[in-house]
């Protein structure tokens, strides 16, 4: 019987997103605070000798080869590790909806890494993170999972105190926003407000929900963009509906709300629910790996 190796993969939202003027890289400097929530995506995998790496899932459309984080990951961890013969088969049962700036793909590759290096226990925290980076710009906050600041690319991180407990609503429209895209058009604009990201950091040290959510913003929401009106409007009705804020996470399209009553995010996801495609609950989820 071949091992297997199952871990959990948490999706992540933006508390704030600020980016800079282009890099010369072809990047942004971003300064962003990161939460992980616990809806996720199961990963398995079997550990095979055959030297090869693939992916499977229950959404047919998701790539099996190295344009699949997760297999571009586990192929990083064996080379990193010497361990030259070793293959893996991995099954992803996909939550986390695509194309939504929720950091899937990244996340089922930061759960390749964590797993694998339990199991195998061959890299340094340091070179764990080093694998991460290479993988894409969100697979380290992945890894760390909690709250934390990301800067760079995403890839400087720093753990934050946790997000006070809260409930989560997550609404993700049928559209999915181009990343490129979106930055070359923010690009071309003057941002009008950055978010307070000194202002978010006191709140989460006093543990104030409140005065976090008061704060929340991303900039890619000014981007004159006809689905930014849809995410507006979404914004309102969970406003309207009792959240304490509510903004787009990463580049889109999902758009989430921090509610501190449980009953108001039942009611809300039930009136949602008949009107976008995608919506559910979830909680903030704690560190799953400590930084270098
Ligand atoms: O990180 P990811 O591969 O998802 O990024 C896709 C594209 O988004 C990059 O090729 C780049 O054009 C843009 N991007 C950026 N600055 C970042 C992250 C992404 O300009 N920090």
């Amino acid at each position: 019987m071949n091992e297997k190796i199952k871990e959990r993969a948490y999706a992540k939202l933006n508390i704030s997103l600020d980016v800079s003027k282009p890099r010369g890289d072809g990047y942004h400097d971003m300064l962003m605070v990161m939460q992980a929530i616990s809806l996720c995506d199961d990963l398995t995998i079997t550990l095979t000798e055959n030297g090869k790496v693939s992916a499977e899932s229950n959404l047919t459309y998701i790539p099996g080869d190295e344009r699949n984080l997760a297999v571009k990951a586990a192929k990083r961890y064996f080379q990193m590790a010497g361990l030259d013969d070793q293959g893996a088969s991995i099954h992803i049962q996909k939550r986390i909806p695509v194309g939504a700036g929720m950091a899937g793909g990244s996340s089922d590759a930061a759960a390749v890494l964590r797993g694998l290096n339990a199991h195998f226990r061959k890299l340094t925290t340091a070179e764990l993170f080093q694998a991460a980076e290479y993988t894409g710009s969100d697979v380290a906050f992945c890894l760390a999972g909690g709250t934390a600041l990301a800067e760079g690319r995403g890839e400087i991180l720093t753990h934050l105190p946790a997000l006070p407990m809260c409930n989560i609503v997550v609404c993700k429209p049928e559209f999915a926003i181009s990343t490129p895209e979106l930055f070359h058009a923010l690009d071309a604009i003057k941002l009008r407000r950055h978010p307070d990201t000194a202002g978010i950091r006191q709140a989460l040290d006093n543990g104030d929900l409140k005065q976090v959510c008061r704060r929340m913003y991303n900039v890619f929401e000014d981007v004159p963009d006809r689905r930014m009106k849809v995410v507006s409007e979404i914004k309102k009705k969970l406003i309207d509906a009792g959240a304490e804020g509510a903004i787009m996470t990463g580049t889109g399209s999902a758009v989430f709300g921090i509610f501190t009553e449980e009953k108001e995010t039942d009611a809300v996801c039930k009136e949602l629910k008949k009107e976008i495609a995608f919506v559910c609950k979830a909680k903030p989820v704690g560190i799953q790996h400590p930084l270098p």
